[in-house]
């Protein structure tokens, strides 16, 4: 099969920050009519690996390829269309996506017809992107996080010819307005604020794959969620890799506390934003959180270490007295906040000092949730150049001494709420006992309960009778 090769990614493209004024474009609908002719009834299948971001983006794919005539599937087997969404984040993740692969591979011997594609961030980085290409031969559709958009002249090209595709642009980044949307859930909804980060955090590879920090015009964010607001949406998720950075790259005049402001004042029921950097979370966004109770008390802040000389090294912009600062405030501000946080153990040299001041931190903050990584590096960024002398056992060791500190105190918080009536949107049937349903607090915590079907989509009050560290058991209550 002929390779086609529209473009390839480059790291240093990638890394580029020019301090150009955001692009904003549109669609691109050249191959809109052919292709509704080709695709009638063929079904697809989209799997996705990683953060929000990639949710959001196979609700946006979703959206197009629906317009366009595809029928989803739930059977991978009856696809003629798969897209791997995948995540580059960290080691583990990336082998889900081999697994993945090395799974369904096998389709194509039964039908030649079928397009496979892999986008999202792990197509962004070059030597990932080569092993895919030379390992994955039945893959025959590569795209990265620039080319959602260009989706219908991309499908256009494998169905019209036998070629294999890579589209894969590092360019600083565009802003796409009017893309359309499928969304997976009828009450709770992302909608995208920025995209990008321009932090370049020493460990991370998000800055590569997903380009320059840009934000969505004021008008168009407030567009969307009216939307949702209008269709009986319950809850609403700003999203960006830092949202605190909304409005720096628009000369708009607005900053992220004045569009969640905004957002809040639409009313809908439940506003909710991730995530925060620390360095630029200003007082005026902790007074627009405090003023309105439509926006929930929890904040994603990642601290990712409690030590200075390896929050410096991992060029994260804030040192661990002001970090504490800021929880002091938001805690003085909002009594009700609960904090959630990322932590980053075993980055190249942690002594074991550095990481008890982790440790002491977790014990300080006594953070209401956590997510807890052992450092995986990533090629091309800063720290995958530095020598690391510290074994891996060493840092599995710390890796489980550490959520032993944070289990206690989210077991600590779990316990609080014993006996008291919290409100929970209802999400759905329980994962783990279809009996029950299960939702989540204002405070993000998941709670199952029995209860009839009738009130998924709905906030209800709820009694704790039951807590266990990372979920609860309750019962409805007529309040
Ligand atoms: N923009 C968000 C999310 C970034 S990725 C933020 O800054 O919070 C989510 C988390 O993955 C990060 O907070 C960090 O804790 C973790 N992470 C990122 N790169 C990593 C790496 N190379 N190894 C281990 N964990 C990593
Ligand atoms: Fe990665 Fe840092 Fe940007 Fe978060 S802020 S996405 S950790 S570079
Ligand atoms: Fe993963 Fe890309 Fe999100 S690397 S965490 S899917 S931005």
């Amino acid at each position: 099969m002929k390779t086609n090769i529209i473009n390839k990614p480059d790291m240093k493209l990638a890394a580029n920050r020019q301090k150009d004024a955001t692009v904003f474009s549109y669609l691109n609908l050249d191959k809109f009519d052919a292709i509704k002719s080709l695709v009638k009834g063929l079904k697809y299948f989209i799997k996705t690996y990683g953060c929000q971001a990639n949710v959001r983006d196979e609700e946006t794919m979703r959206g197009l390829l629906e317009n366009a005539g595809y029928l989803p599937t739930e059977n991978v087997e009856n696809a003629d269309l798969i897209i791997i969404n995948t995540c580059a984040v960290r080691e583990n993740a990336e082998d889900k996506v081999y697994g993945e692969i090395g799974n369904i591979k096998y389709l194509r011997k039964h039908n030649k017809n079928l397009i496979l594609a892999i986008c999202g961030c792990m197509v962004e980085e070059p030597e990932i992107l080569q092993r895919l290409l030379d390992v994955y031969k039945e893959v025959n559709l590569f795209f990265g996080t620039h080319e959602i958009s260009e989706l219908y002249s991309l499908l256009y090209t494998c169905l019209t010819k036998q070629e294999r595709v890579i589209a894969v642009e590092s360019k600083p980044g565009e802003v796409i307005e009017g893309l359309p949307v499928c969304r997976n859930n009828s009450f709770k909804a992302f909608v995208n604020v920025m995209y990008g980060c321009d932090k370049f955090c020493t460990y991370c590879i998000v800055p590569y794959t997903r380009g320059k920090e840009r934000s969505r015009r004021f008008v168009d964010v407030i567009r969307e969620c009216q939307t949702l607001v209008d269709s009986g949406y319950q809850e609403i998720t700003l999203l960006g890799q830092n949202v605190n950075a909304y409005g720096k790259d628009l000369n708009e005049g607005k900053d992220f506390a004045d569009l969640l402001e905004e957002v809040a004042k639409l009313g809908i029921p439940r506003l909710r934003f991730t995530t925060s950097h620390p360095w630029d979370f200003s007082s005026k966004m902790i007074d627009v959180i405090a003023k309105y109770d439509n926006i929930m008390k929890f904040i994603h802040l990642p601290v990712q270490s409690g030590n200075d000389e390896i929050l410096r090294k991992m060029g994260r912009r804030y040192n661990r007295e002001q970090y504490l600062a800021l929880v002091k405030e938001m805690r003085r501000k909002i009594p009700s906040l609960t904090l959630s946080t990322d932590i980053i153990v075993g980055f190249p040299n942690e002594s074991e000092e550095e990481f008890l001041d982790t440790v002491s931190l977790v014990d300080e903050v006594k953070y209401e949730a956590a997510f807890t990584f052992i450092y995986s590096p990533r090629k091309g960024t800063p720290a995958a150049r530095l020598k690391d002398n510290v074994p891996y056992e060493v840092k599995s060791q710390r890796f489980i001494e550490l959520v032993k500190h944070l289990e206690k105190h989210i077991e600590e918080y779990s316990n609080s709420l014993l006996g008291k009536v919290y409100p929970v949107l209802v999400d759905g049937p329980s994962k783990n006992n279809p009996d029950l349903l299960s939702g989540y607090t204002e405070s993000n915590k998941i709670v199952h309960f029995k209860g009839s079907k009738d009130l998924i989509g709905k906030i209800i009050n709820v009694r704790i009778n039951e807590s266990h560290t990372y979920s609860l058991l309750g019962e409805i209550v007529d309040e």
